[in-house]
């Protein structure tokens, strides 16, 4: 009885939560300064706002090597398994997926080409909410793999793993 109690009083302390945090979430869009100026910035922010909620997150791993050479790909969630990839040259490989409420979603992936293989975090919440919350990018090279970072427009890599 007192253990049904305690299931109880965890399922309801749950739904509040998620409401408070709804609540929250739509508090604050609600507050964004609306624009009469007629450009869309406030609109742009406010998708960054709920985006880790609602919107998915994109990874893209394309294969930059040199000569023609193939990389396989293999992902990996807790509780997810995409399979291997044989990606061409200069082609990529995408998945999606929402990033969890509690913030604990990682992918790893699998990467082999002649050259090296490896198993690298790709995708880390903790790490990536703030890097590349709706699209990250990620080039395998001869000498390692470089993720990009979102608000650079994926123009500059912060995160370069060396091929083991
Ligand atoms: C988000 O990703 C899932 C796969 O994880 C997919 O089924 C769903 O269609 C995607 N949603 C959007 C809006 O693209
Ligand atoms: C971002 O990059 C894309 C293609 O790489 C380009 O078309 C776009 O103009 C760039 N945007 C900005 C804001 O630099």
């Amino acid at each position: 009885m007192k253990l049904f109690e305690k299931r109880g009083f965890s399922l309801i302390s749950l739904i509040l939560i998620i409401m408070f945090s709804s609540s929250l979430i739509e508090a604050a869009r609600v507050n964004l300064p609306s624009t009469n100026d007629g450009n869309n910035k406030n609109s742009i922010d406010d998708e960054k706002l709920v985006g880790v909620f609602v919107f998915n997150t994109t990874v893209q791993i394309f294969n930059n090597l040199d000569n023609q050479n193939q990389l396989t790909v293999h992902c990996k969630s807790a509780d997810v398994d995409l399979g291997a990839h044989v990606v061409a040259n200069n082609q990529d490989y995408e998945f999606e997926f929402r990033i969890n409420f509690a913030g604990t979603t990682l992918y790893f992936c699998g990467l082999t080409w002649v050259g090296g293989t490896g198993s690298y975090d790709i995708f880390k919440a903790s790490r990536d909410s703030s890097r590349c919350a709706s699209k990250c990018v990620w080039r395998a090279r001869n000498d390692g793999i470089y993720g990009y970072l979102e608000s650079k427009n994926q123009t500059v890599a912060d995160i370069i793993y060396k091929w083991s």
